[in-house]
């Protein structure tokens, strides 16, 4: 299995209060799926795409991610584990302002140790996979909201990470926009492979998936 989630919960202490946004989660995810994560309001999708992404540690549980248990790496190790195998898409894009959309895709690749030479032509390939090789040179602020949201996916993809995790990416765009992403998340885990989980408000977004999960309350409470 690409994903295990064993009895996972995951805790937060504030003051003399806990907060258990997660509790003993247990879910399997298969490798090249693309998977929506429904659910109201602080039910934990963003605490469970964080603990997938390594982001985050659950505080009990066993989690195994692309073969590897990630509750057993170390800070620094997790850090170059998630270089390696996760791509991040968030809902308000996240590029940096100050970089051109090229800068912006190389961003990942700079952690890595490539040539120049290598490192321009997977740059290239990422923008056009997303048909943004003509705006290479812009800004992001001279580009539209689904340009920008396509920037930051072939950001997440340019270091070619087996899963994708993204966090409403088409919750501030308009439905035309979302749905050029949406088709292209879906090109990615058709074409390319790639696992995605994706959480969604918007149930036209999530019905591009081949499954979807309701959380409520920190448990899971339909898998469709
Ligand atoms: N770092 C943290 N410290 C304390 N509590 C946290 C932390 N992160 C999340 N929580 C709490 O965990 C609960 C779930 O939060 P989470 O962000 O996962 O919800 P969500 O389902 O993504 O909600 P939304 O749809 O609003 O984004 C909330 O009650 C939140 O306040
Ligand atoms: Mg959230």
């Amino acid at each position: 299995m690409f994903i295990t989630c064993q009895n996972i919960t995951k805790s937060f202490k504030k003051g003399d209060q806990i907060i258990t946004p997660l509790q003993a989660l247990t879910l399997d995810l298969e490798k090249g799926s693309f998977t929506a994560l429904m659910g109201p309001s602080g039910s934990g999708k963003t605490t469970l795409l964080n603990l997938l992404a390594g982001i985050d540690s659950p505080s009990s549980g066993r989690l195994e991610v692309a073969g590897t248990d990630i509750t057993r790496l170390s800070r620094s190790q997790l850090g170059a584990w998630r270089a390696q195998n996760i791509g991040y898409i968030f809902q308000l894009y996240h590029l940096v302002p100050v970089l051109t959309a090229y800068e912006n895709v190389e961003l990942p690749l700079l952690l890595q140790p490539l040539s120049a030479a290598e490192r321009h032509k997977r740059v290239c390939t990422a923008l056009d996979l997303v048909a943004l090789s003509d705006r290479a040179e812009h800004f992001p602020r001279q580009l539209s909201g689904g340009q920008e949201q396509r920037v930051a996916i072939a950001r997440a993809i340019v270091a070619d990470p087996p899963l994708l995790v993204a966090d409403e990416p088409t919750g501030d765009l308009d439905a035309a926009s979302a749905k050029a992403i949406l088709q292209l998340l879906r090109q990615l885990v058709n074409d390319l492979g790639k696992t995605i989980v994706m959480v969604t408000h918007d149930a036209k977004a999530a019905a591009v998936a081949d499954r979807i999960l309701h959380l409520e309350k920190g448990q899971l409470v339909s898998d469709i």
